[in-house]
């Protein structure tokens, strides 16, 4: 027999608390170009002609006598009123796109291509899809009439491209007005028309995630209130979402807005966990926050969100949701109030945020942020409030520490207080000093995971954080998954969160 080193253990008869149906999510924010360029399916960048450079991501072809330009009288809608209108005087002019660092199509897939268009020429475009090389993969002809109208065609991709671009042009004497250019794979998770891209989606799925929290994250709060994140800004009409630019700074369509998020939830089988603006900007970025007295519209918001999620459809917001394709409640349980907010300033903010949708709802469980860090003084302040004024139901921890820190914290909530709030482990991962994804941090992360399990009875949910990066283009390290526009790439940490989402126990019982 081997020489044994070490014994565990186990008491079968001492149980010592049930382990929460809801311990291990995923935790999703719009950083790293996670979502537009990457979740989101959709492969054309700049599609309504609406970033603050109106023409970025596109580049003029003129092969011929004519020009291209941004126009925005008659528009398609109000909202979003910049388009496309290409002017052809002799030859070919035209467009070129070149999508999120260029497309990546495999052979024999198949691609929707749609927009809005009208010609008073009654003209026809041309568009298709073009490999690195200039090799045509794929494309479809249009005729367009008068008024602006929805065209759309589903091609098959004949030769694979790596970094193609989508070209559009008029090749005839005339006028074509575009807009809303879109190229969507037919195939999409949960087979979504505007969906998400598969192999993502199928990477968070494959996790059994207990929850989705969404949509951040400090894009939550926004650098100023002007690019904070409002959830009603983000539903309805695709062509009728203003994007705009995020605290990571780049430009989001809201092509996913809260609907998708939660429609996405159902699909991954996770309970939705929204988190909103509690009328403040980033405090870390040290942003301007609405003055309390103005604070009652994003009060309002929460109300109507959960009535967006939980009302039948008489309700307002049930209607509206009824309208945007899901007349069934979306069931909300856990709503954030605040991300990663602090202080003497999110304090009254919160309390008036908490009486207010407590009141009407109360059964829902609303979150409170402790801050940035795992410790000090901001910390023990919030947990302090929490505690003195009993309207925190659940606390939101962050932390990105040394895996060595995650390997002596171990026993963290051992003697957290089992009367008190609950624990939202919300953000956390082993950075270790080259911010590295390798086995060192997983294993950390691993052996702390154990820790949060054996404390359910403390700490009711845990999301690892951020979820995915896209290489050459984030802005954070490290990260769970990393992706291009053609493959992803699972690191250990990934593995982590895998094994310990499909193998989450029932019961804790005491072991040595
Ligand atoms: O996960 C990345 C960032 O870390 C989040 O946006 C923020 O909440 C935290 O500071």
């Amino acid at each position: 027999m081997n020489k044994v080193d070490g014994v565990l253990n186990i008491d079968l008869t001492n149980e010592k608390c049930k382990v929460s149906n809801n311990l291990f999510g995923l935790f999703f924010e719009d950083i790293n170009n996670s979502l537009d360029g990457g979740l989101y399916a959709e492969l054309v960048r700049n599609r309504s002609f609406e970033f603050e450079e109106a023409f970025e991501g596109w580049n003029e072809v003129i092969l011929g006598v004519g020009k291209t330009e941004i126009l925005s009288n008659e528009s398609l809608n109000k909202k979003n009123p910049n388009y496309l209108r290409i002017n052809c005087e002799e030859g070919s002019i035209g467009v070129a796109n070149g999508g999120f660092g260029g497309f990546f199509l495999k052979k024999d897939t198949k691609y929707r291509i749609s927009f809005y268009g009208r010609s008073s020429t009654n003209s026809t475009v041309e568009f298709f899809l073009q490999n690195e090389n200039g090799i045509k993969c794929c494309g479809e002809s249009f005729k367009l009439s008068n008024d602006w109208i929805k065209y759309e065609k589903i091609v098959k991709v004949e030769k694979e491209s790596k970094e193609g671009v989508l070209r559009i042009m008029l090749n005839e004497k005339g006028i074509a007005d575009l807009d809303f250019i879109s190229v969507m794979p037919v195939e999409t998770f949960a087979n979504k028309k505007n969906g998400m891209r598969k192999d993502m989606a199928t990477s968070l799925k494959d996790i059994k995630p207990a929850f989705f929290r969404f949509p951040g994250g400090c894009i939550v709060e926004g650098k100023t209130m002007d690019n904070a994140y409002l959830w009603k800004e983000t539903i309805g009409d695709l062509t009728e979402r203003r994007g705009k630019e995020n605290l990571w700074g780049y430009h989001q369509s809201f092509g996913v807005g809260y609907h998708e998020y939660f429609e996405f939830c159902e699909d991954i089988g996770a309970e939705p966990v929204p988190i909103l603006n509690v009328g403040m900007a980033c405090q870390a970025r040290k942003g301007i926050h609405s003055h309390i007295e103005d604070i009652d519209i994003y009060i309002q918001d929460a109300l109507d969100l959960i009535e967006y999620c939980n009302g039948d459809i008489s309700t307002k917001w049930g209607e509206q949701r009824a309208k945007n394709g899901h007349p069934e409640p979306f069931n909300l349980k856990f709503l954030g109030i605040g991300n990663e907010q602090w202080g003497d300033d999110y304090y009254p903010r919160y309390e008036k945020f908490y009486d207010v949708v407590k009141e009407k709802y109360p059964n829902i469980k609303y979150i409170f942020a402790s801050g940035p860090f795992a410790d000090g003084f901001l910390y023990k302040d919030a947990w302090k409030w929490a505690k003195k004024s009993g309207k925190a139901d659940i606390i939101d921890e962050h932390y990105y520490m040394a895996p060595d820190w995650f390997l002596q914290n171990i026993n963290r909530y051992d003697d957290y207080d089992r009367n008190g709030p609950k624990v939202f482990a919300g953000e956390y991962a082993a950075h270790n000093s080259q911010r590295k994804n390798n086995l060192e941090v997983a294993l950390a992360e691993a052996a702390y995971m154990t820790g949060l399990e054996k404390n359910s009875d403390v700490v009711v949910m845990a999301a690892y954080a951020p979820l995915f990066a896209k290489y050459n283009e984030f802005q954070w390290a490290p990260n769970l998954i990393w992706f291009n526009n053609e493959t992803i790439v699972k690191t250990p940490s990934y593995y982590v969160q895998n094994l310990f989402g499909n193998n989450v126990g029932e019961i804790v019982v005491t072991s040595e």
